[in-house]
């Protein structure tokens, strides 16, 4: 199967933005061999009980999927970190919120490749739900330059009133991209 970290990131990203959050903050960082990535939300939170339905790979809460026995998000998540030397970290409170992180040692040849994160970026800024996101990006090569940016989906909406007009997904998409330039 061919899937990418941003992949991964997408699926959790989605899962915050589900969750009646109004905030949705996502970092990716990559330095040193290890990309890692956290999303933090303000959304519905889970009870520890239902965090350990979420973490488990036979349960899924029947709602989104009526026709699938078996949950994806988090347990692929789970899985593909702890197969190829990585981590992760999923904390949550009723009624506050939730963040989930995971970490992965790129240089394992079990790690996926990182994927187009640009596009990726613009993908979780379109999802319907959180009045804003947030994202923060650092990125550290060996002997490179350090690059790091963040953006906000209503300085964009600000800038280019709706994000979802075709116009105006090419100019956030240029944007989005040319931020990864160094
Ligand atoms: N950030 C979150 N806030 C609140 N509940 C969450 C959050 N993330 C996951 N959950 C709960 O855990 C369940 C399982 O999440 P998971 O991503 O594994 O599957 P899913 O979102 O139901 O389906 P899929 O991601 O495969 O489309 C969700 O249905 C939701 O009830
Ligand atoms: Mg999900």
């Amino acid at each position: 199967m061919h899937f990418t970290l941003a992949d991964l990131v997408t699926d959790i990203a989605q899962n915050a933005s589900e969750a009646g959050a109004d905030l949705v903050e996502l970092e990716v960082h990559e330095d040193d061999g290890e990309f890692r990535f956290l999303v933090r939300d303000n959304g519905k939170g889970m009870t520890k009980d239902e965090l350990d339905r979420a973490l488990d790979p036979f349960v899924t809460d029947g709602v989104k999927h009526p026709c699938r026995k078996v949950g994806l998000g988090i347990p692929f998540l789970i899985q593909t970190a702890e197969q190829s030397g990585g981590g992760w970290d999923v904390k949550s409170e009723k009624g506050k919120g939730t963040t989930a992180s995971a970490w992965f040692d790129t240089g394992n040849v079990d790690t996926p490749p990182p994927g187009d994160l640009p596009g990726m970026f613009r993908t979780i800024l379109m999802f319907d739900g959180p009045a804003d996101i947030h994202i923060r990006r650092s990125r550290k090569r060996e002997g490179g330059p350090l690059l790091e940016y963040e953006v906000r989906k209503s300085d964009l909406v600000d800038v280019l009133g709706d994000i979802e007009d075709t116009e105006s997904l090419v100019l956030m998409d240029k944007y989005l991209r040319s931020l990864e330039e160094e």
